[in-house]
């Protein structure tokens, strides 16, 4: 079957690979009809997570039809369209039984070195790198699909790929955001980034109940959907983004502040962005930050700051101080997307979002490594890809 697989920095290439087979009872195998490329496959692109290897397939947010069925499946027959969450759940441990489906203490087959670095390790993550079990990504033809059961997602006939994919991880993501910010009624929600995750935030605000969202990135295609999703937009190239917050919230600042940008901010200019792209670029420092300090020194005292954005290791200058000083509450992780994926369906369903609405790129399987660098760059509008192997 043809994949893109990881070979390098910047170097992904769609190969030829062995084709993905049952290996357990409880798997399926799907050939995949659409799967995205995400902000989270280019902190790999980029090698912000240094534990890839050459060969990996990449790939974490895709579905297919069942062609094969191991004989322990239950839920699943040949024929299905299912989504495919990107974190793998045994559905059994002790984690999965309270939903904290992405800390499953099971799936995760490089547990040890997980453990070593974090103290504990997280579930498996399909297409994510060998300290979250080493798992083919989907970006491929076809995918094992591992405890099928416990994870993926049946889609109803009559729904299309584009309405429902992002279920495996980016509105899930979106919403988990919303959710972890304990938004009250009425309350100022400010999103940094923009991209696909961003998107979803601003839209899932509303839905629980923000009186007002404000979005802040530099990438005019991205503000103007952010725009379209009923958000007041700040580009921070423009203005800077504390002192348009001060005066948006007369001086209180938002009650709830989201970092959907993760461990690649930019920021033109400011000393401390500066320094952890040197430190990055010579191997001494391991996340870009920037964002993340500025959400916590503009949130307002008592607030909320929820990040959904993917930290990888070990960042420094994080002004802890502030945040102690004021009383912030900090939610995060990886998204437990089987709790969400039900009930957001549902609201598809009942027409409340289109999640397709973030699409800008629909290309082949062959197209991805090209299409790697056009998002990461974000050239040619590039907002969200999805591959049709
Ligand atoms: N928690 C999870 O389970 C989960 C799931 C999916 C993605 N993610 C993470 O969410 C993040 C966003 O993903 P995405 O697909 O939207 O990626 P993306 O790279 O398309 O979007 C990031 C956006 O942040 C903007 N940005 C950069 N610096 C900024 C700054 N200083 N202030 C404001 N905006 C800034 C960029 O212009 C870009 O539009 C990534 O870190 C990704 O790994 C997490
Ligand atoms: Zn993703
Ligand atoms: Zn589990």
């Amino acid at each position: 079957m043809k994949a893109i697989v990881w070979h390098g920095r910047e170097d992904v290439r769609c190969d030829t690979v062995p084709d993905a087979k049952i290996e357990e009872p409880t798997d399926v195998v799907i050939k995949v009809t659409s799967t995205c490329i995400c902000g989270s496959d280019l902190h790999l692109y980029d090698m912000y997570l240094p534990a890839m290897l050459p060969g990996d397939i990449l790939g974490h947010e895709p579905m297919g039809e069942v062609v094969a069925v191991g004989s322990a499946v239950t839920k699943f027959k040949a024929g299905d369209r299912i989504v495919v969450p990107f974190d793998i759940a045994c559905g059994d441990c002790w984690f999965c039984k309270k939903e904290l489906y992405s800390c499953c203490d099971v799936t995760n087959r490089d547990a040890a070195a997980a453990a070593a670095l974090m103290g504990h390790a997280p579930a498996g993550l399909y297409g994510y790198s060998h300290i979250t079990g080493g798992y083919p990504g989907g970006q491929a033809e076809y995918l094992r699909v591992v405890r099928a059961d416990a994870n993926a997602l049946k889609i109803p006939d009559g729904m299309p790929d584009e309405q429902v994919v992002f279920l495996s991880d980016i509105f899930p993501t979106g919403y988990m955001a919303a959710e972890n910010a304990d938004i009250q009624p009425g309350d100022t929600v400010a999103v940094w980034g923009c991209g696909p995750v961003g998107q979803f935030c601003i839209r899932s605000a509303w839905m629980l109940g923000a009186g007002r969202v404000i979005a802040i990135d530099r990438v005019p295609e991205r503000l103007a959907m952010a725009e379209r999703g009923k958000a007041e937009t700040i580009n921070f190239d423009e203005v800077k983004v504390y002192d348009r917050l001060q005066e948006l919230t007369k001086g209180r600042g938002p009650d709830r502040c989201i970092d959907a940008v993760g461990c690649e901010s930019h920021h033109t200019g400011a000393i401390d962005a500066v320094y952890d792209k040197a430190k990055a670029l010579v191997g001494m420092g391991t996340d870009r930050v920037h964002a993340l300090r500025e959400a916590i020194f503009c949130c307002r005292k008592g607030g909320t700051v929820s990040i959904p954005g993917v930290y990888v290791g070990f960042p420094d200058k994080l002004p802890l101080g502030a945040a102690m000083n004021k009383g912030l509450t900090f939610k995060m992780g990886q998204t437990h997307t089987q709790r969400y994926t039900k009930k957001l369906l549902e609201k598809i369903q009942a027409r409340e979002i289109d999640p397709s609405f973030v699409i800008t790129h629909r290309l082949k399987l062959e197209d991805g490594p090209a299409a790697y660098r056009t998002f990461r760059d974000k050239k040619d509008g590039c907002i969200k890809v999805v591959l049709k192997p």
